[in-house]
């Protein structure tokens, strides 16, 4: 699949072209001398920090005379780190290159004119044989190529703690969600504090998006986010009931914690599940939890709901060359490996070989291949970032109010806002 090119130029992208010319940014040597590369993540802590770390090692040896500057800004999904960088591209300040999640919220770059077409390294570095033809068509709009992925996340993953579930009697993964109430329950009659770990406004549509899967299907899911789907249809009410009562067996604090304090629940035993995107596994092991286990959301069948880390070059980087030797590390065989070893998520080459990964992204990388893939709103895939935007206050609205028909109806706002722009 490829894109074309949204009619409408976002108003914020042309300040930052007319900005970016104005200080005299070019696209060849930028003019400055720098031997920095500004690298902007919202990889700051835990195993997402390891994950670049393990980028940075390999770009040191590759890229020698070239200095990382770690641009990182703290917080999961990149609920900071996104309005800080918007305000960068407008004030025509970009960082050397930062991340981007392949399919629409690239899209929103491409579209803002922020960022470089870099098809002549593709060829340059052998890229199109390296990444799968899918992967390349969410990275590509109107035959030119914009970013380099780092990886493959999987988003419908129940991280569970062991221990919690086999104290109340858990000894099998539930299959559907009937099976996981009724799990659910058992951990709330033992006084389990938070049965499932929940936490704020993106975590919840993660777990939204989940329970849309399993209600509706991998095919009829996707077609929401490409006008297909109605969002007044009766599937989106059963999930929207779903969700409320998932919601029950959560933590009453959900919207103030990030995903790490509701991870920090499990690992505490005072929850015993939670819906998170693989980042998790690196996490738990990065900070030493051993006994958690990991099952596909239930009901979700063998749906692998994907997005992906790419990097990119701005318009008006200050250090283009090292950038350039940034991303052509981002997609070589060592940096995929030393990235994807400790991130979590799978290499988005495809030769790569299973026996240097840890056991959790030895099944990623088998299920990757068979199974039906659907794209994330919450991470990019599947919708723009204004969309994404007014998912998330949509559903922190409804996390205090608990207006089932006001929730579907703002999504259903929100899709004809947003869908095909
Ligand atoms: C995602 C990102 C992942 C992980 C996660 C939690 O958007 O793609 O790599 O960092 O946020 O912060």
């Amino acid at each position: 699949m490829g894109f074309t090119r949204r009619a409408a130029v976002a108003v914020v992208g042309v300040a930052a072209l007319l900005t970016a010319s104005a200080c005299g940014g070019s696209d060849s040597d930028g003019g400055t001398g720098s031997k920095n590369v500004e690298v902007f993540t919202w990889w700051a802590d835990g195993g997402e920090k390891a994950g670049l770390d393990g980028l940075v090692g390999v770009f040191g040896t590759a890229c020698a005379g070239q200095t990382f500057q770690n641009g990182a800004v703290a917080g999961g999904a990149g609920a900071n780190a996104k309005s800080v960088l918007a305000s960068r591209l407008q004030q025509g300040d970009p960082p050397d290159t930062f991340q981007a999640h392949a399919g629409a919220e690239l899209l929103d770059y491409i579209n803002a004119g922020q960022i470089e077409d870099i098809s002549a390294d593709y060829d340059a570095w052998g890229l199109k044989q390296a990444f799968p033809a899918g992967l390349i068509g969410n990275l590509t709009v109107d035959g030119k190529i914009y970013s380099v992925p780092a990886n493959i996340h999987r988003a419908n993953v129940v991280w569970s703690n062991k221990k919690v579930l086999a104290g109340a009697g858990i000894t099998a993964d539930p299959k559907d969600l009937t099976e996981f109430f009724a799990d659910l329950d058992k951990l709330k009659a033992k006084g389990v504090k938070a049965p499932l770990a929940l936490g704020k406004d993106w975590t919840q549509l993660m777990l939204f998006e989940s329970v849309l899967i399993s209600d509706l299907g991998p095919e009829k899911f996707t077609g929401l986010w490409q006008g297909k789907t109605d969002w007044n249809d009766a599937g989106v009410t059963k999930a929207i009931a779903d969700f409320q009562r998932l919601q029950t067996y959560s933590n009453t604090d959900r919207d103030a914690l990030d995903w790490t304090d509701a991870e920090k629940l499990v690992m505490d035993g005072k929850a015993g599940y939670q819906l998170m995107g693989d980042w998790e596994a690196a996490d738990l092991d990065a900070k030493g939890f051993k006994d958690y286990g990991y099952a596909t959301f239930p009901g979700n069948g063998t749906t692998f709901q994907w997005l992906a880390d790419s990097f990119v070059l701005p318009k008006g980087a200050k250090n283009p060359d090292g950038t350039k030797c940034w991303l052509k590390t981002v997609g070589s065989a060592d940096g995929q490996k030393a990235f994807n070893t400790t991130k979590g998520s799978i290499p988005a080459r495809t030769d790569a070989n299973p026996a240097d990964y840890p056991k959790y992204q030895q099944s990623a990388m088998a299920d990757w291949k068979s199974a039906t893939q659907v794209p994330s709103c919450a991470h990019g895939s599947a919708c723009s970032q204004g969309w994404q935007q007014a998912a998330n206050s949509a559903l922190g609205a409804f996390s205090t109010n608990h207006d089932a028909a006001a929730l579907q109806k703002a999504l259903a706002a929100a899709a004809q806002q947003f869908a095909g722009k």
